[in-house]
């Protein structure tokens, strides 16, 4: 298996926080898992999250879940020692937590100021306090992968949803530097997906409010079809793994050719 006995750490990893539905950050954790990884699972939150190891458990597999704000730099530097303790070493980090509330579907004359800075905290500065922290552990266990899972938001942007792609265009600027820093021990690269079905953003919409949103949604793409988290936990494998042995610094756009795509037709 091409992640036999790596150790990984990643975070938002909690399986989708309704009836433990379909999340990017928990795909990667499982699929880690199925290629032989060991598994550490952080995230806020912990009926979730517990429920990801618990899975990776049942299942065979070696997997830890550390209830960790990405916020708080206390909390980040204990899941750090405590992977450190657990398995001795650290080979890939995977950054995945991101808070999207309501409240951040604002321009930024609307949006408070405490949501934009909660935002950065989060959904930027928690990638910086992991790499951060979790660095010298890949340094002192011979080296490995980092992989941001950024968005198609850091190149193109929706109306009134001013800070996310904020934070998701600096999270590639961020895997661009970590890449040359850190290289050659560390390889950082980033995944930037389109829409990707989670359970946390289909809300109370019925069955048939779920479908016509979804088809609506499928309708943009060229392959006619939003993307599964397990299409965005494979390209993740590929980049953890020595498969990828020459790739660094790229911001990998997983989207079905919605970007490069243009909407009408002659
Ligand atoms: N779903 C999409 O369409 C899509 C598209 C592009 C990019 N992304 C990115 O994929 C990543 C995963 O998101 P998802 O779509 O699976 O959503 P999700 O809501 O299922 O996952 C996000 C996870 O982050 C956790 N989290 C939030 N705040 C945290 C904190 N302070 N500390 C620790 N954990 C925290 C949540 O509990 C949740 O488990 C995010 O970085 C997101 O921006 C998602």
């Amino acid at each position: 298996m091409n992640l036999q006995d790596k150790v990984s750490l990643v975070t938002g990893a909690a399986l989708g926080f309704k009836a433990g539905g379909p999340s990017i950050g928990s795909a990667i954790a499982f699929k880690f898992a199925s290629e032989g990884a060991k598994v550490v699972v952080v995230d806020i939150n912990k009926e979730m999250g517990q429920r990801t190891t618990d899975q990776i458990v049942q299942n065979g597999g070696d997997s830890l879940f550390i209830h960790t704000d990405v916020a708080k730099t206390t909390e980040v530097k204990q899941a750090i020692q405590l992977t450190k303790q657990t398995f001795g070493k650290l080979h890939c980090l995977v950054n995945c937590a991101a808070s999207y509330q309501r409240n951040i579907f604002r321009n930024v004359v609307d949006i408070a100021e405490e949501d934009w800075n909660h935002t950065l905290d989060v959904n930027l500065n928690g990638y910086f306090r992991f790499a951060k922290y979790a660095i010298p552990l890949i340094l002192e266990s011979g080296g490995g992968t980092i992989i941001n899972i950024s968005s198609g938001a850091a190149f193109k942007v929706l109306k009134n949803f001013s800070v996310y792609p904020v934070t998701k265009a600096a999270i590639n600027a961020l895997t661009r530097t970590l890449a040359i820093d850190f290289a050659p021990d560390i390889r950082t690269n980033a995944i930037c997906p389109g829409f990707v079905r989670i359970a946390n953003s289909e809300g109370d919409r019925s069955p048939e409010e779920l479908r016509l949103w979804l088809d609506g949604i499928a309708k943009t793409y060229p392959l006619q079809r939003v993307c599964s988290v397990e299409e965005i936990a494979n390209v993740a494998a590929f980049l953890a793994s020595d498969d990828s042995s020459f790739i660094n610094g790229e911001c990998i756009t997983v989207d079905g050719g919605r970007y490069v795509s243009d909407y009408h037709e002659f």
